[in-house]
């Protein structure tokens, strides 16, 4: 139990800058660094997630509070692009050495992200034929990833969660005890009003809770050999299931 604490100084002294979500594009419109994303600090917004009973894990922010950021609207249906820096919108995306899964969730803004309400809309994990891992495709897309909002989601407030996850720590074992995984988690949330005509309420998971430092797609060497990759989390919500 000792050595727990000096990993993770050890971990926050060698940290360099990691990534955060910088911009999101509405209606085909790149916007401002950071406008309509729940706020970060500047010194901490490139910090992994590690812990994974941790709130940060829901949207890696200094605030919960709605007001604290502008509202994007988006009609349900179409794309939202996520893009991801270092740097406020400009400049490297992520460490070449950060492999691992995309992942975008949503939950009803009026939640505040607690209790079983966030349904994942994306996932992109490992190609085994081409070797390519979903932030490969990000770093040669400038950090750019389409996410369709599901067309029949009922109009209103959400977060969109969108996050990156860095295994290239994930298999070290020794910081996979109690609530801490070797995998580094970049969650951020944008904030957006969906239009539109739809009623579905599609069936969330808890964030923390989804989770587990034990979950295959956490607890991973990808150095060594693997068939395949088994991204955490749900299923993808498909529309017209609800
Ligand atoms: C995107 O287009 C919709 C529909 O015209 C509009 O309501 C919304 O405000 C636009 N969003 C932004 C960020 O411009
Ligand atoms: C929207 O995003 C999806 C991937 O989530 C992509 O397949 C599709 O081409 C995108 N559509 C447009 C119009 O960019």
């Amino acid at each position: 139990m000792q050595i727990l604490p000096s990993i993770l100084l050890a971990f926050a002294l060698t940290a360099n800058a990691h990534t955060h979500l910088s911009n999101i594009w509405v209606n085909g419109t790149r916007q401002d660094p950071g406008h309509c994303i729940r706020p970060y600090g500047v010194s901490t917004r490139n910090s992994p997630v590690q812990d994974l009973s941790s709130d940060d894990l829901r949207c890696r922010t200094t605030s919960m509070d709605p007001s604290d950021t502008d509202t994007c609207g988006v009609v349900a249906g179409t794309n939202v692009t996520a893009e991801w820096h270092k740097s406020d919108g400009t400049g490297t995306v992520i460490s070449s050495s950060h492999k691992g899964p995309c992942l975008v969730y949503m939950s009803k803004m009026d939640s505040e992200g607690v209790g079983n309400v966030w349904f994942k809309i994306y996932e992109d994990g490992y190609d085994p034929d081409t070797d390519t891992w979903c932030t490969d495709k990000l770093i040669k897309n400038g950090g750019k990833l389409d996410v369709t909002i599901p067309v029949d989601i009922e109009p209103g407030n959400y977060l969109m969660r969108t996050e990156l996850i860095a295994l290239h720590n994930a298999g070290s074992g020794a910081s996979s005890t109690g609530s801490q995984t070797g995998a580094q988690l970049y969650p951020n949330c944008a904030q957006l009003y969906v239009s539109g005509e739809g009623s579905a309420d599609p069936t969330g998971v808890a964030i923390p809770g989804v989770y587990k430092p034990t979950d295959p797609g956490l607890d991973i060497n990808i150095y060594k050999d693997f068939k395949s990759y088994t991204i955490p989390g749900p299923d993808v919500y498909e529309p017209g299931s609800d």
